[in-house]
């Protein structure tokens, strides 16, 4: 190979994404868990597939990866806090009051700009992440401008109406 881990990781920064907390109940626990997460994109709109990454060494791993359904909440520009909250090694509870609760089961953000609720329909061993595909059961969205990353910053997208 002609690249290192740290070309690799100044290559992949300079990709702008939006920012997701994605969600679950993890199977035989009552309490909702999220992560930030950049790696989510459209995948399929029919039959209708999205999907994520989730890394190997996350202390969440086998709960999303045992997990049946999830939720992806996109989030807002003024909602960098919760990012890094949900991004903080460990940190992975909501607040009292903080979710409400999708068709599949899963706990979604309250104040989100859209909302994304699957149901898992692969698991795909790659790398030292695992792929999460999900087929999308429910989904709605609200006016309003998306938190973006780049460069490990934060910015503001633009209004969608
Ligand atoms: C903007 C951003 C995007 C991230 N995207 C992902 C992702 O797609 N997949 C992932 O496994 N971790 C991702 N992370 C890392 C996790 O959010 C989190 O930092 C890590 O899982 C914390 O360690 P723990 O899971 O062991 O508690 C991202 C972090 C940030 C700040």
């Amino acid at each position: 190979m002609t690249f290192t881990v740290n070309d690799l990781k100044n290559t992949f920064t300079r990709y702008t994404t939006g920012v997701t907390i994605v969600s679950c109940i993890p199977s035989g626990s009552d309490k909702p868990i999220g992560i930030t997460v950049n790696s989510f994109t459209s995948v399929s709109l029919d039959p209708p597939l999205v999907l994520w990454c989730i890394d190997r060494h996350s202390g969440v791993f086998d709960a999303f990866v045992g997990a049946d359904s999830y939720a992806v909440s996109i989030l807002r520009e003024d909602q960098a806090d919760i990012s890094t909250r949900f991004a903080t090694p460990g940190n992975h509870d909501f607040l009292e009051g903080e979710t409400d609760t999708m068709a599949t089961g899963a706990p979604v953000l309250r104040n989100r700009l859209a909302a994304i609720d699957c149901k898992v329909e692969a698991r795909h061993d790659a790398g030292d992440h695992v792929i999460l595909v999900g087929r999308i059961v429910d989904c709605d969205y609200r006016t309003g401008k998306p938190l973006m990353y780049v460069a490990r910053s934060y910015l503001t997208g633009p209004e969608i109406i």
